[in-house]
């Protein structure tokens, strides 16, 4: 949607952030800046700092921060353009009427007609639940789960009558469109007739993050009746890869938790919330996929996996751990023993079971240790070293290097193996990984140099808070010297910005980060001010240091790599050993 950026400015310097957020949270004057509990994650004493100068905040506890265009995103649950929409009502402005094609408007059109059907469709399933004598059994079933009348409204749970026209004659009676509902997969055509989808089943309406009903899971009432769950068919309101059902119910708990936990079945997450567990999110009959974990990285840090105790379960829960290794989470896979799901346990158990297996939720290095120790024979040393081959590339792609030892030392310890042994087989792996990081976060990796990550750090600290000084010296730093990627994409944030503008801000810049960790990095650096007398001088003096270090860095790269394939006699790819020949040349006498 194309609003101008003059609009978005009015928008911004109509509503003073301190203002803003004073209507929700309970700010007390601090010095310059202002101080409250931290909305974001649950704390004691305030660690949230808001700066009426800068016109930002910043969580010095969970590193949330923003503008406030990005405070009322993350707290109302909006989109950018829904934010500006809400601020601008705030402060009397009209939004200006975006310029659409003729498509999106019928797009959209047809996407509310879809909302409006799906609507009707979730009335008229709850109102047979409640009223029609023939969902006897469905409450019956329904109460024989354990469910309450309160959880039976907050899910909106409903029962499709048998009849196979009873929602189409209701919807048709109310005005809607017989085509809608085909579209929207309520009603079917079978050469003669229309009829309902759904008949003689139980409805689970699935909701979006906004709370409005996108889909159905319908689960039938007779267990050799299969499909189990029929669910609606994807549609523009609905892809199952990229929705997490129960996210609605769950997203203030989950960011007061910073953890979510993901089950597998609709039952898992009602019966959770029904004990009083509200963090809780399940895929529909997927494995997760990167668009939910994009999803769950905006409200969470971290993610338990809380899978069906059975064999597919398991296999399920293996099956999205790729994607989750690198996806910077922090996972925990947790097991039930004693029950076949989280449902099951908490009717069984009950709430401080469950407590219980979340707390001892293991990494997924020693999930994967369990499995593999037992479905291998570990007394000899082939099966010890098959385990630790499968284990270490696992370990490898650890980030920080401390947890990196852990699980060196817990897989030493469990297979009765040497833990430096294992630890130099880890480094292997390493190397031969190194290629394809050739242009990734090294410093990460090899954990050095402090002073060149703090190099980085302060440049751009340096350039938020002046943008004069960024356009004066951007050319003299090709960013890819930027070695942490975050801050390359602040980098590259500033750069568009400074291509169409004499001047730009730090709230500016977060606006163009969709990301909430790296706008909690632009609100952090530019929070605290550089202490620097002549920003001249410093950024010279930086850009210098990170030239310097990033070639050292390079270099160091280089050697190992081409030591390796000399090690191994492969071919020296001609053109990185002429890249380090003259980096030899050039540090030839100095130490590095
Ligand atoms: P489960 O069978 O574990 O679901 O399948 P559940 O919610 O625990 O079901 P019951 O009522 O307690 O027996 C996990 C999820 O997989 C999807 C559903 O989203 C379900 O919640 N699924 C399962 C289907 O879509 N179709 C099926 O036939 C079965
Ligand atoms: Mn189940």
């Amino acid at each position: 949607m194309a609003i101008s950026n003059e609009f978005i400015e009015e928008v911004r310097s109509r509503n003073d952030i301190v203002a803003v957020l004073g209507e929700y949270l309970n700010l007390k004057k601090a010095g310059r800046n202002y101080r409250a509990l931290c909305p974001f994650h649950s704390e004691k004493s305030p660690s949230f700092m808001v700066s009426a100068d800068k016109q930002i905040f910043h969580c010095f506890g969970c590193q949330a921060g923003g503008n406030v265009f990005r405070f009322v995103m993350k707290i109302d649950n909006l989109t950018f353009m829904e934010a500006v929409e809400k601020l601008a009502k705030r402060a009397g402005l009209t939004m200006p009427t975006p310029v659409r094609s003729k498509e999106a408007i019928a797009r959209n059109k047809e996407k509310e007609d879809l909302y409006a059907a799906n609507e009707l469709a979730g009335k008229y399933y709850e109102y047979c639940l409640q009223k029609l004598p023939e969902a006897k059994t469905a409450n019956n079933y329904l109460h024989k789960r354990g469910l309450s009348p309160e959880i039976l409204k907050k899910f909106r749970i409903g029962y499709a009558p048998q009849s196979g026209e009873g929602f189409l004659k209701a919807a048709l009676g109310k005005g809607a469109k017989q085509e809608v509902l085909q579209k929207a997969g309520l009603v079917n055509y079978n050469g003669s007739r229309y009829y309902d989808y759904f008949r003689g089943r139980v409805i689970y309406p699935i909701l979006d993050a906004k709370g409005r009903i996108v889909a159905f899971g319908a689960r039938t009432l007779d267990d050799t009746k299969q499909p189990k769950y029929l669910n609606s068919a994807e549609s523009s309101l609905f892809a199952k890869s990229k929705l997490l059902y129960g996210l609605n119910w769950a997203s203030a708990s989950i960011r007061q938790k910073n953890q979510v936990l993901l089950l597998e079945g609709y039952m898992d997450v009602i019966a959770c919330h029904q004990f009083g567990v509200e963090n809780c999110v399940a895929t529909m009959g997927v494995a997760l996929g990167p668009d939910q974990i994009e999803l769950i990285k905006r409200y969470a840090g971290q993610i338990v996996i809380l899978y069906d105790s059975d064999q597919a379960g398991v296999a399920a829960a293996l099956r999205g751990l790729d994607l989750l290794i690198d996806s910077g989470l922090e996972v925990r896979v947790a097991v039930i023993n004693g029950a076949k799901d989280p449902d099951e346990l908490l009717h069984k158990e009950g709430r401080a079971a469950l407590d219980q297996v979340i707390a001892s939720a293991m990494t997924l290095v020693e999930y994967r240790l369990q499995q593999l120790v037992k479905l291998t024979d570990i007394t000899g040393s082939q099966g010890k070293i098959f385990v630790a081959n499968e284990l270490l590339p696992l370990v490898a792609r650890i980030k920080n290097i401390l947890e990196q030892k852990e699980e060196v030392r817990k897989i030493a310890q469990r297979l009765e193996l040497n833990e430096e042994t294992l630890f130099l087989q880890l480094k292997k792996i390493e190397v031969k990984g190194l290629r394809q990081r050739i242009t990734q976060s090294v410093l990460e990796q090899s954990g050095a140099d402090t002073g060149f990550k703090k190099a980085q750090r302060d440049l751009i600290q340096l350039f938020l808070n002046d943008s004069n000084l960024y356009k004066q010296w951007q050319d003299q730093l090709n960013p890819e010297e930027l070695q942490d990627p975050d801050l390359r994409r602040i980098w590259e944030g500033m750069e568009t910005l400074a291509r169409d503008r004499d001047s730009f801000t730090p709230s500016e810049v977060i606006d163009l980060l969709e990301d909430d960790r790296l706008t909690g990095i632009v609100a952090q650096l530019s929070f605290n001010q550089l202490d620097c007398a002549d920003g001249q001088k410093m950024a010279g003096e930086l850009i210098k240091s990170i030239n310097e270090s990033h070639k050292k860095e390079r270099y160091k790269l280089l050697s190992e790599e081409i030591s390796r394939m000399l090690e191994k006699s492969e071919p020296v790819n001609e053109e990185l050993y002429a890249e380090y020949k003259k980096l030899t040349k050039e540090f030839k006498g100095t130490k590095i």
